[in-house]
């Protein structure tokens, strides 16, 4: 069954395709306009690790658009714990649900359940892997801000590592002629097999420990957390933690229009005094998530989208 696993399971036409389905959705996530496209149609949410925007999200977009929603809740009140498989409760949601929004903090996961899944499995994140839902919203966010993806300077910094939003998000902007700079602390630096991937993609790449030196000619910079709960030793942790952290008189000599990005949640890696200026859309982004997964949704139950939605006047 198709489902959404990896960035690699979209060309670039239904990335576009997909986002401009997630334009015209603005005014169902919103709240203005009532679009039942959905209707009679079940998720499964099921986070085998934290999240706050992702599930409530996916449950937002799909109750927006006339659905329902079944949980797992927390795995501690699961049958997880009384040893099921991964296998077993993905045979048992097969069952109850119509597609499946999934987290696990095991790398692999997601493709694992979609292979014995027949209903769509789509990836909220997999351990350090992927997070694809999240590059839909992160690349929605950043066709707003500068009606293009193409050719764009975007500046990943944080974790990269361990940061799943920024392995997935990398490739996406790289088959878009983005040029990316990857900005961390060494021992935090962008797993080399995907390095090596882009670069043998023609990407155009650069390496740094020096964050601010390359703000004033970003376009886009996407501040990751650092990934405490993946740090096999806190000690560890504990020598990176805080290694970056924006403030607003670092934006001095940023662009315009340059924006400011982060997944969410933040813990220290971006000053509320960054939150005042015109470049935050960390806030925005997080939203964008709800149109972006409403257009997936549809797109995997094979519902299209109708073209005439009425504006809301809320603008893109
Ligand atoms: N961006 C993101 O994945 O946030 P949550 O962990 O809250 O879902």
């Amino acid at each position: 069954m198709p489902g959404l696993i990896t960035m690699d399971d979209l060309t670039n036409e239904e990335i576009i395709s997909l986002l401009d389905d997630a334009e015209r959705l603005l005014p169902v996530a919103r709240g203005n306009q009532y679009l039942p496209l959905l209707q009679g149609k079940i998720l499964g949410n099921l986070f085998f690790e934290p999240s706050t925007r992702t599930r409530m999200s996916f449950e937002t977009a799909m109750k927006r658009l006339g659905g329902d929603v079944v949980n797992l809740g927390d795995v501690k009140n699961s049958s997880v714990v009384k040893g099921e498989t991964l296998f077993d409760t993905i045979q048992m949601v097969d069952g109850y649900t119509d597609i499946i929004a999934m987290r696990h903090p095991r790398q692999g996961a997601a493709q694992y359940a979609c292979d014995s899944a027949t209903v769509p499995i789509l990836n909220g994140g997999d351990g350090a892997g992927n997070h694809p839902t999240q590059t839909m919203l992160d690349l929605f966010t950043i066709r707003q801000a500068h009606g293009t993806l193409e050719n764009l300077n975007i500046v990943l910094a944080g974790d990269l590592r361990y940061g799943r939003t920024v392995h997935s998000l990398s490739q996406a902007l790289t088959r878009f002629g983005c040029e990316v700079t990857f900005a961390s602390p060494s021992s935090l630096s962008m797993p080399q097999e995907i390095i090596s991937d882009l670069r043998s993609e023609g990407a155009k790449i650069t390496e740094t420990d020096d964050l601010l030196s390359h703000i004033s000619t970003a376009d886009v910079i996407y501040m990751t957390r650092i990934q405490k709960e993946r740090f096999p030793d806190e000690s560890e942790y504990a020598k990176v933690a805080g290694a970056y952290k924006l403030h607003a008189r670092d934006l001095a000599d940023a662009k315009a229009e340059m924006i400011v990005m982060h997944p969410l949640p933040r813990v220290n890696e971006i000053d509320p005094t960054v939150d005042k200026t015109r470049h935050a859309r960390y806030f925005e982004q997080a939203f964008n998530g709800v149109v972006a997964r409403m257009a997936l949704m549809c797109w995997l139950l094979g519902v299209t989208i109708p073209s005439d939605i009425k504006s809301d006047g809320g603008g893109v």
